[in-house]
């Protein structure tokens, strides 16, 4: 039966939702490092599967009787993702035991998917951890010390220094703050206390007042609104002579620069067992100079990336009107001494295989060690860099304790936790069965992630087991990587959104720390950024998009076997992105067979038009024509079900009114059809009305 009558859409829902919102827990493989743009690997374990066993996976009396829920080995298939990403089909076609070429232009995509699958030995990992904990873990902690305030012990661990920005006002040259908020943090987790700091003295204290209504400083008596700072939505007002100004005006000068103040710490004292937040003391200031002048004496020996940002780039551009000119830039100097020394200890680690997943788990935390993070005061934590896909500069941000304490986030211990839950993951993964509310985990008896990584489409054909050959390239030509027409059974990918997300100008964040160490070994790493020439929807060009995106689907076109799928996720609230993704269609001669709504780590922000990512699955139309050039109606509804009398209604505008992500699917494989005879116009107006 062909999966476009099988899909279990239904049964896939939920477990998706579950997954996208923790998959820390339900998936931990895929927290190995971070990826933008995951999608749920229930969905595509669920794709794979119905399309290899051809028949039903699930079974609705006995859930767990379904083919979901047990282990299948599809052995001597070969499967494509020509946009594997953070590697979620690789390592769920894996799983069934197909083997897998999976190519990304992004190497850090390589690296974070040749990690999930390759072999891990624990007992060395944990010997590893063991050693650095005693060593570099300690010093780097020694950097992260403060005195308590209760104990007056000096060992208290600083979970996060909270720092605020400061410019030198134009009108009369006060070095002044750029307080968004005068806000500290709560109490506890959504408190009606909150700890402010006064503007006036730096007094910190703790309010129970209404935070948008007067408070008045114990301390010197000055009265002010704490959710209202001195610098909101970019426009900066003096808190001395109470000049205003654009931020942005002041910073085009080249004389004016920002610099930046700590004001406060939340520590952890292990004598009182507390959590706490205090005022910066001197002794706070002096350790941090103490640091700065060991970062200067022990620079040329740090592995630091001292690259200058790319010259182009959305997001690039935003970090070069705040003066940040080079990667350094984005972390302070005691954040580089304590990651320039950990990266050195970890190349110092002999085995490869076991040094790298140290290496991930330093690179995935560098998302939270920058002077770009927030903190968010109503949880208590830190914010990661990439919180909104895009570099964003945060006039108050909070310096976080780069090895870890008992308590906090994003710190390098707990990345190595996380590598172990991943790399457990593999060894016994585990699906989840939703019901009424209730998650289970269901251990699935004999599935396993693991493979090598080979370097060849012979050497993968070759051998028996489910191997992955991994590339770090472009797919826009696929015969450069020796990829035969007509070899491979199912590509399964996840293109890129159109203008959605700028990949390669993110990764680079990991990059240029990456290639500090992979550069030695792997060509992929030897430039100094991620080249990205044929990056599909980089410079938000519509015809760039089309034409390299029907590159890559006419490629996908002649690899793929007789009866074999193309089969994609894609996501997009504009009209503009669908009539592109159907003309490259059109134009790689495929034809859509069948769509589906499902859930996606998107659904949490509200957005105009389709809302849901959608699995499009496509045949070529040579597997379609009845007659040698002929596709017919009638054979489309026998085969793959779709049910043309869904099409009337595009022709009956009025009942399109409801126009929700269910009509759109139902519609999709319509417009496909339609496409083969008219014209582009033609198609654009009718999908317009999906959006509308
Ligand atoms: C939507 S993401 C894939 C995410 C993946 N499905 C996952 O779950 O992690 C799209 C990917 O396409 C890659 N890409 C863009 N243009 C490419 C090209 N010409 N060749 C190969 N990969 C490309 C990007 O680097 C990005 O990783
Ligand atoms: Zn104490
Ligand atoms: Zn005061
Ligand atoms: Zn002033």
């Amino acid at each position: 039966m062909p999966i476009e009558k099988i899909f279990p859409l239904s049964f896939i829902q939920p477990l998706a939702k579950v997954e996208s919102q923790r998959r820390q827990f339900y998936r931990p493989i895929y927290s190995l490092h971070k990826s933008w743009a995951r999608r749920p690997g229930s969905t595509f374990r669920a794709l794979g599967l119905t399309h290899f066993l051809g028949e039903k996976i699930t079974n609705d009396s006995n859930p767990r009787d379904g083919a979901y829920y047990k282990n299948h080995l599809f052995s001597g298939k070969v499967a494509l993702d020509p946009f594997c990403g953070g590697g979620t089909s690789i390592v769920e076609l894996n799983r069934l035991g197909v083997k897998t070429i999976g190519i990304d232009l992004n190497p850090v995509a390589w690296f974070t998917t040749k990690k999930e699958i390759e072999e891990f030995n624990l007992d060395l990992f944990n010997q590893e951890v063991k050693k650095l904990t005693s060593t570099i873990g300690k010093k780097i902690k020694s950097f992260y010390t403060t005195v308590c305030p209760e104990c007056k012990s000096s060992s208290a661990d600083i979970m996060y220094v909270f720092w605020v920005r400061t410019i030198k006002c134009p009108s009369c040259n006060t070095n002044d703050d750029l307080y968004k908020y005068y806000i500290v943090g709560k109490k506890q987790r959504k408190s009606s206390d909150t700890m402010i700091i006064c503007p006036e003295c730096d007094q910190l204290f703790f309010t129970h007042n209404n935070l948008h209504e007067n408070s008045t400083c114990p301390q010197c008596s000055y009265i002010f609104i704490p959710i209202k700072g001195n610098c909101r939505n970019k426009e900066y007002s003096c808190s001395k002579c109470k000049e205003s100004y654009k931020l942005i005006d002041i910073l085009k000068e080249k004389s004016n620069s920002l610099s930046a103040r700590q004001y406060a710490i939340e520590y952890y004292c292990s004598e009182c067992s507390i959590r706490a937040y205090k005022k910066i003391d001197d002794m706070d200031i002096k350790k941090f100079i103490q640091v700065e002048n060991l970062f200067h004496e022990k620079h040329d020996e740090l592995l630091i990336p001292i690259i200058k940002l790319p010259k182009e780039g959305k997001n690039v551009s935003n970090l070069k009107n705040y003066g940040f000119e080079k990667f350094s830039d984005l972390f302070n100097k005691r954040q580089l001494l304590s990651l320039g020394l950990l990266l050195n200890s970890i190349s110092k680690i002999k085995n490869s295989n076991l040094m790298e997943y140290f290496l991930a788990a330093f690179s995935s935390s560098l998302e939270f060690h920058s002077v770009l993070c927030p903190y968010n005061y109503t949880m208590k934590q830190i914010v990661n860099v990439f919180n909104f896909q895009s570099f964003l500069v945060p006039l108050q941000f909070v310096e976080n304790n780069v090895w870890g304490t008992t308590k906090g986030n994003g710190t390098y211990i707990t990345y190595l936790r996380r590598i172990k839950r991943a790399k457990e993951f593999c060894k016994a993964p585990f699906e989840i069965e939703v019901s009424n509310e209730n998650i289970e985990r269901v251990p699935i008896s004999g599935d396993q992630i693991n493979a090598s990584v080979v370097n060849s489409f012979e050497e993968l054909l070759k051998r028996n087991e489910a191997n992955t050959y991994l590339i770090a390239g472009s797919s826009v030509n696929l015969q450069k990587y020796k990829i035969p027409s007509k070899s491979i059974d199912l590509v399964l990918t996840d293109p890129p959104y159109y203008d959605y997300i700028q990949y390669s100008e993110l990764a680079n964040y990991f990059y240029v720390w990456l290639r500090l160490i992979l550069s030695r070994s792997y060509k992929c790493f030897l430039s100094d950024l991620i080249g990205a020439e044929d990056e599909i929807g980089r410079n938000n060009s519509e015809e760039e998009f089309l034409t390299n995106l029907t590159k890559v689907f006419i490629e996908c076109e002649r690899v793929l076997k007789t009866n074999s799928p193309l089969i994609f996720t894609f996501h997009h609230s504009t009209a503009k992105a669908w009539t592109l993704i159907l003309t490259a269609l059109k134009n790689s001669h495929f034809l859509i067979t069948a769509a589906f709504p499902v859930h996606s780590e998107f659904n949490s922000r509200p957005v105009k038009g389709r809302s849901q990512d959608f699995i499009i699955i496509c045949r070529k139309e040579s597997d379609l024509y009845l007659d040698g050039y002929h596709i017919n109606q009638n054979y489309l509804t026998h085969h793959y079900g779709i049910n043309f009398k869904n099409s009337s209604r595009l022709n009956e505008k009025k009942t399109l009114k409801c126009n929700s992500d269910e009509e759109f699917a139902l519609i999709l494989p319509i417009l496909s059809y339609k496409y083969l005879s008219e014209s582009f116009e033609d198609i654009q107006s009718c999908i317009q009305d999906f959006f509308t």
